[in-house]
């Protein structure tokens, strides 16, 4: 496996991989690897001849009050990871060749944005839209593969690439969960042992709401209400938000049908976790 650091050779190897007519899937991630990840990693390849992972935490995307310096870092276990599953090259830059001095342009998307982590995260998703535009610009890939696990973030990746006529495919792959439902994340290890159950709680509300939905309840209101209250009755849980939106727009929606999909960040200890489910899907709890 290839370890590059530069963007520039980067962008030279790609290109010479084009120029032999081979496909390229990327998948971008801040490395600490768990089976999500390399579910991600194992679909590009079947997509692809070469894939691309970078492993890059961006500060750019993380608030002064949050754990940039403090998020996991493993380089050498990612590596060994990546390598089981056959990735082909680790784009690995370092803060100055992303942001060297006199840096200075950005990338908002407007209006999918603005709700869920939108709110309690300002300037989260003009990080990374900013961070994935340089990165599809370095690797130069026919495809780039992301989890529904954030699902604001693909949708605002995808919308930023329709919009920009970014000429390279977007696919989202569902969420990887442990066997227990919680979402796998690289801060679950964050989680203390007796916050497990508690973290438990997410997924299993998003079973209860996908329940209610297929019982014929389709008011947002009444479904949110009573996920709210699964989640609180667990000590050390505080609800940043619970909403159901359009799948489209992200905006809030009264009623429920298959386009609409529950959200949620809930801080379980000082640890802030998302889920999210699309009603009608696979839910694998
Ligand atoms: P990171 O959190 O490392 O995630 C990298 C990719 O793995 C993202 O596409 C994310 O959605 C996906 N992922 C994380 N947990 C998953 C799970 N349980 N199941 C399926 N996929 C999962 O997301 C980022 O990094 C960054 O914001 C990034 C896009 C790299 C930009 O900096």
């Amino acid at each position: 496996m290839k370890v590059i650091e530069s963007a520039k050779k980067m962008q030279s190897y790609s290109e010479s991989l084009r120029r032999q007519g081979k496909k390229i899937a990327f998948v971008p991630t801040m490395g600490y690897f768990h089976d999500g990840h390399l579910c991600l990693m194992k679909e590009a390849k079947k997509m692809a001849d070469c894939v691309v992972v970078s492993i890059y935490v961006n500060p750019t995307q993380f608030g002064p009050q949050e754990d940039l310096s403090q998020y996991p870092r493993d380089f050498d276990r990612d590596l060994r990871m990546a390598e089981s599953v056959n990735a082909d090259v680790i784009f690995y830059p370092s803060n100055k060749e992303m942001y060297p001095a006199g840096y200075q342009t950005y990338v908002d998307v407007e209006k999918v944005t603005q709700n869920l982590c939108g709110i309690s995260r300002p300037g989260h998703f003009r990080g990374v839209t900013t961070v994935c535009n340089k990165l599809f610009n370095i690797v130069k890939p026919h495809i780039a593969v992301f989890g529904k696990k954030d699902f604001q973030q693909f949708i605002s990746i995808k919308r930023m690439v329709d919009d920009l006529n970014m000429d390279l495919q977007i696919i989202g792959l569902p969420t990887v969960r442990e066997t227990d439902g919680l979402a796998m994340s690289s801060r679950n290890k964050y989680l203390q042992k007796n916050e497990r159950p508690s973290a438990l709680t997410l997924s299993k509300s998003l079973k209860l709401a996908q329940k209610l939905y297929s019982g014929g309840e389709k008011k947002s209101a009444v479904i949110i209400s009573k996920v709210e209250k699964l989640i609180k009755r667990a000590p050390y849980t505080k609800i940043d938000y619970i909403k159901i939106c359009s799948t489209k727009t992200l905006k809030d929606v009264n009623e429920v049908n298959g386009q609409s999909v529950i959200a949620m960040a809930v801080k379980v200890g000082t640890t802030r976790l998302i889920d999210n489910h699309v009603f009608g899907d696979k839910l694998n709890v």
